[in-house]
């Protein structure tokens, strides 16, 4: 069923032009919203942006690396002047790395992991509340995971990025549940998309081993996480912040 929940409303998607983020801008736009996509490479944007505005939405993609505090100014400045507001946020933008124990990770894989999944949540958060703060309330989902709420072997940076996620959330959303903004978090479990895939190319067990896993026996879809963030982001979840809803076909359970 589609409906008009997002008539009007400004919703930016960051890392909006692939996988899950990909699938919660089309989910926003055909729920009438003006979506801005946020991510570094342009030709996926753009090509996310076509596929919207072929079914009647309205899309633009703003090149931008959550790496670099001037480039998440400059996109939510951008997205205030062209459109006045910001209503809804989804923080997805984020890097895994291949699993490996936590004596051998090196400290480019500490940079590169929590300074994406962590660190670009948090000024992605900061420049957003500013604005949000300042026109009267808007809504906040971070893409946390499962590995944000327990944890495995061999993920431990990746879990410890996901789990500092969880922290952010919890504590802006307490920070701001009087100023007409809530801020939540999705924990997806594993779900069919470019990261999920990557390890699979060099070993091939890695795939069936991480299916064994999954209580429903399959992977997640990305539209399977978008119908969950636009429900956060929509009225119909009015009085839920500083939570997560974990969505694991079963595991975790
Ligand atoms: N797939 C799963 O099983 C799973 C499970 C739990 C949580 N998650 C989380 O879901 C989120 C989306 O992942 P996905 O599975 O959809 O994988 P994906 O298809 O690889 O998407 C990752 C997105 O992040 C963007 N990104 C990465 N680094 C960025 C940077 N420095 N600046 C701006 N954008 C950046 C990428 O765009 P560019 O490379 O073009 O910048 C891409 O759009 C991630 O936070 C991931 O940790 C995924």
């Amino acid at each position: 069923m589609i409906t008009n929940r997002f008539q009007d409303k400004v919703a930016l998607v960051t890392g909006g032009n692939s996988g899950i983020g990909r699938a919660t801008a089309i989910a926003f736009a055909r729920e009438g919203a003006k979506v801005v996509i946020a991510a570094r490479r342009e030709n996926l944007g753009n090509k996310v942006v076509d596929e919207i505005k072929s079914e009647g939405g309205e899309a633009v993609f703003i090149k931008t690396d959550v790496l670099q505090p001037h480039d998440v100014e400059n996109l939510i400045q951008t997205i205030i002047s062209h459109y006045g507001r910001l209503d809804c946020a989804f923080n997805n933008a984020g890097v895994s790395a291949p699993m490996k124990r936590l004596l051998n990770t090196t400290i480019e894989e500490w940079d590169l992991m929590v300074n994406t999944n962590l660190k670009g949540v948090w000024l992605c958060m900061k420049y957003e509340l500013l604005e949000m703060i300042k026109h009267g309330g808007g809504v906040i989902v971070n893409n946390s995971s499962m590995a944000g709420l327990g944890s495995a072997e061999g993920i431990s940076i990746y879990s410890a990025s996901k789990h500092g996620v969880m922290g952010l959330t919890r504590a802006a959303a307490l920070e701001n549940a009087r100023k007409n903004i809530r801020i939540n978090a999705v924990c997806p479990g594993f779900i069919h998309t470019p990261m999920l895939e990557e390890p699979w190319a060099y070993n091939t067990k890695i795939k069936d081993s991480t299916l064994s896993m999954v209580p429903m026996k399959r992977f997640g879809k990305p539209e399977e996480i978008a119908g969950a963030v636009l429900w956060m982001c929509s009225d119909e979840a009015s009085f839920m912040t500083g939570k997560e809803m974990v969505i694991s076909g079963g595991q975790t359970v």
